[in-house]
């Protein structure tokens, strides 16, 4: 679609006053909507959008007998892949085009799982996104290992790999990149830095369900992968979570690691049993997760068309700014994100902003906030252990780092994300977000007095 048919469509499908638009361009001055929106709902004009959106999860009746022949059977327990454990972890690999697949009972689990495996160990280091949910520091954390945090590109709102090599010590052991809100991270250059220096990527998949990079599906890039099936996740079960990789060995090693340091396959251990811990996922849940493959790949194919959509009719928008995905690659949308630029809103916080959407009936998150300041890593580097692994110096020079993450700290103050489910709603729908968000900018000025 060129930006020629897109504004087009743009201009057709949003609210009142088509004729003002009519010669936009980009980076005009924020009074170009002013003449032709109504008035927003935040100054007691009528919402954009009513009639709430899709509710979430999504359950179907038809999944029922299955599962209930699950819980006749009594074979509750799914050791080491059997029933409909192992059915769910070979469909699951399938469809991604990974080898194996094994999963566990939650995403901060398989990650857990997949740092043992690649061999971090107390008083390693491990770079990850600090734009993520607090589980990828706190894995690395329960490893005795530091968490050291990458720098975030503003435009992808991933890690960036230009920052990560200054990062690497002789303590590191993996790179953690987060494909957060289910956009890939740009994983050509990250891995050809971990190829040089001999580090593990793990990538944290656990929002990147079917999420592609270059023709490969998320998961199937690095050593190993984390995904999550937690209740708000786009394929989802309470809690549970998977571990999925094209490396035998390394499967059997997770497979072992998970179903209590059970030796397995390739991997004998020293004996019977290796280190380990039990965080197995039950057949009951495999079988409430093996009819939603099906289901992520409609409703995948539906948030990427809204998605596109969206970007389309955002970008036309001054100050809004749509995520830059790496070429060729394709983002699942765990949340909808696009930095927000209140200069073109006449001073507009990106609080204000948002509480003018939600009165639009539009919710939307501000997404994640500067963890490291939150204290639990200070715990962490004045904690016993840590101050017995690592030497002084290196811990204050740690916590003195957090200031150089200029990229993450413009991404936490301009990052406003829509909730998956919003993209599973008609195209008027997503008319009526566009619509907003052009009425809030039109108004901005009156909503700042
Ligand atoms: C990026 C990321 N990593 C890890 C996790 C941990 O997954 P779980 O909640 O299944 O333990 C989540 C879940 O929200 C996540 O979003």
């Amino acid at each position: 679609m060129t930006d020629r048919v897109t504004r087009r469509r743009f201009i057709q499908t949003t609210a009142a006053g088509s004729a003002a638009l009519a010669g936009l361009s980009a980076g005009q001055a924020p009074t170009v909507f002013a003449a032709e929106a109504d008035k927003p709902a935040l100054l007691g004009g009528k919402p954009a959008h009513q009639g709430g959106w899709p509710k979430w999860p999504r359950w179907d009746e038809a999944w029922e007998p299955e599962i209930v022949q699950v819980l006749r059977s009594g074979q509750w327990c799914g050791y080491g892949g059997s029933g409909k454990v192992g059915e769910f972890e070979a469909a699951y690999a399938k469809v991604l085009g990974a080898k194996r697949c094994v999963t566990t009972s939650n995403g901060t689990n398989a990650l857990i799982t997949a740092l043992h495996v690649m061999g971090v160990d107390a008083g390693d280091e491990v770079i990850i996104s600090p734009f993520t949910f607090i589980a990828t520091y706190n894995t690395v954390l329960m490893h005795k290992a530091l968490p050291v945090l990458a720098d975030t590109d503003p435009a992808t709102l991933t890690m960036d790999p230009a920052s990560i090599e200054s990062r690497i010590t002789e303590r590191t052991r993996a790179i953690v990149p987060v494909h957060i809100y289910g956009m890939p991270c740009d994983m050509d250059p990250i891995k050809a830095i971990a190829k040089k220096h001999n580090l593990a990527v793990i990538e944290d998949a656990c929002q990147a369900w079917l999420a592609d990079y270059k023709g490969q599906k998320c998961g199937t890039l690095g050593d190993l992968a984390c995904f999550s099936f937690q209740n708000s996740k786009h394929i989802p079960v309470g809690d549970g979570g998977a571990i999925t990789s094209n490396s035998d060995e390394l499967m059997d090693r997770c497979q072992a690691f998970h179903n209590v340091g059970r030796a397995t396959g390739t991997f004998k251990g020293s004996g019977s049993f290796t280190r380990g811990t039990n965080c197995r996922m039950n057949n009951y849940q495999a079988a409430m997760l093996l009819p939603q493959i099906d289901k992520l790949v409609k409703e995948t194919k539906t948030r990427q068309e809204n998605g596109d959509y969206l970007i389309a009719g955002l970008k036309e928008i001054p100050g809004i700014e749509p995520v830059r995905l790496p070429e060729n690659s394709r983002a699942v949308w765990h949340l909808f994100a696009f930095r927000y630029d209140a200069t073109q809103f006449h001073g507009l916080s990106r609080d204000k902003f948002r509480q003018a959407m939600s009165a639009e009936g539009i919710p939307c998150s501000g997404g994640y906030s500067e963890f490291y300041y939150d204290g639990f890593l200070d715990e962490a580097i004045n904690s016993r252990g840590f101050q017995r692994l690592f030497p002084a110096q290196r811990l204050k020079a740690y916590r003195e780092s957090f200031e150089e993450l200029k990229g993450n700290k413009q991404v936490v103050q301009t990052t406003v994300g829509l909730f998956n489910t919003l993209l599973l709603a008609d195209r008027s729908a997503m008319d009526h977000i566009l619509a907003a968000v052009r009425k809030i900018q039109a108004h901005s000025a009156a909503l700042v007095a």
